[in-house]
């Protein structure tokens, strides 16, 4: 396989757009992305999209979407898996650039999730999980995510305070993101005593309902040299699934699937945990977090709680997690999350990430998850240059 480098990244701004079409986001996302690049040759597109049928009656996206940016007849495919699709399409590119196929791959990835109406989203985003045993019986993500935080502060002591702190923590950084939906910065009190949603997660648990784009090209780590500039090389891909429903596995406070499609991507990129400098995680909820930091191996479980009060994962601690707000303050478009954490941990790499900058940031890695731990990839990038 052939070396492959990030050479450009897109975003636009996040958060509810009326005056915008699905299409207008990807677009605009993709055509930042290659002004970034300063390249416009583009041999494959792939689109990470998880329900644009559901959100806006749209199906047969890819060729929307190079149409509209101006590639027709390029092949494009739309990927999908769950709120996972955004890094599945990043995954997609790679293997058009590594096997061969192609020497510029883009991948965007775009949801519209505002078009509906709150009930009609939350179905939209039920559909990922297990129709016969969670769905049907009308569960919601933020159900399910609330029967794995009672469960850890059962049997971890986690407590109300520590699931807020994530949140503290993600809108202080999202504060210094252009592109974030929710930049405000919130009080451990305002998280703990926001509405009610699904009990013991609260309004300011949870990631928002979002319109949102973004885009990464990729290309050989031979064509990136001759641009002359800071670029990003992909040095490990792990990509896994689990059971879909909660209830099959054997512990519902270890996601199996994190801990898998980590140490696949560690051992692709022949490093450990302790070599990562910061992290781009599946907050989709504040627990989820906490859950994805233990299964990353970077501390014992249970220890998620006390490790973010103590400052472990900010900006300026040993291992900051989410430095681009995360999906709590930046927004979870469900299918361009993915694709957004690419996007931040290049900006950080390159070291373009403005007040948010980390020191000597060198080695990242971005975890996106899709439904309730069911399907996770995770992407190793070390800068170059
Ligand atoms: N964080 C911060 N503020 C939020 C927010 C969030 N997650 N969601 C909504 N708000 C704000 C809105 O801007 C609005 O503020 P305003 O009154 O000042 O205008 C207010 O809270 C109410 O917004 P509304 O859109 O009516 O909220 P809602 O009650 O319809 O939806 C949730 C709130 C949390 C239920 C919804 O965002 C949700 O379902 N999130 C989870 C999405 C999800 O499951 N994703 C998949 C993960 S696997």
């Amino acid at each position: 396989m052939r070396e492959v480098a990030i050479i450009g990244v897109g975003m636009i701004k996040w958060g509810e757009l009326w005056e915008k079409s699905l299409r207008d986001l990807a677009v605009e996302a993709a055509l930042n992305c290659l002004d970034d690049a300063t390249v416009d040759r583009v041999d494959a597109i792939t689109v990470g999209a998880m329900s644009s049928g559901l959100f806006n009656a749209q199906e047969h996206l890819a060729s929307v979407v190079s149409d509209y940016l101006g590639k027709r007849f390029t092949p494009a495919i739309r990927v999908e898996s769950a709120c996972a699709s955004g890094g599945l399409a990043v995954k997609t590119a790679y293997m058009e650039v590594a096997s061969g196929l192609s020497e510029y791959a883009l991948a965007i990835g775009v949801e519209k999730m505002t078009d509906v109406d709150g009930g009609e989203a939350t179905f939209a985003l039920a559909t990922a999980a297990d129709q016969d045993y969670e769905a049907f019986h009308g569960i919601t993500f933020p159900g399910l995510y609330a029967m794995m935080a009672n469960a850890h502060m059962h049997k971890y002591g986690t407590t109300l305070e520590q699931l807020s702190q994530v949140a503290v923590k993600n809108h202080y950084n999202g504060s210094m993101n252009p592109h974030a939906q929710f930049p405000m910065k919130v009080t451990l009190e305002q998280v703990m005593t926001s509405t009610m949603v699904a009990d013991p997660i609260r309004l300011l648990h949870c990631s928002p309902i979002t319109d949102g784009a973004a885009a990464v090209l990729l290309t050989t780590e031979e064509e990136a040299k001759k641009l002359n500039k800071p670029y990003a090389v992909i040095t490990g891909i792990g990509h896994a699934t689990d059971t879909i429903a909660l209830c099959q596995r054997k512990d519902i406070l270890k996601l199996a699937v994190v801990e898998e499609s980590a140490q696949r991507a560690l051992k692709m990129a022949g490093k450990t945990i302790r070599d990562i400098d910061f992290a781009e995680v599946h907050d989709c909820f504040t627990i989820a977090e906490i859950m994805v930091m233990e299964a990353l191996g970077m501390v014992e479980p249970g220890q998620g709680g006390p490790a973010t009060m103590n400052g472990l994962t900010a900006l300026d601690g040993d291992f900051p997690i989410n430095p681009s707000g995360g999906l709590k303050s930046k927004g979870h478009p469900v299918g361009a999350t993915g694709v957004a954490q690419i996007v931040e941990a290049v900006s950080q790499l390159r070291g373009k990430a403005g007040q948010r900058q980390i020191k000597n940031a060198r080695t990242a890695l971005t975890q996106n998850m899709g439904g309730s731990g069911a399907s996770s990839i995770v992407h190793i990038l070390e800068a170059r240059q």
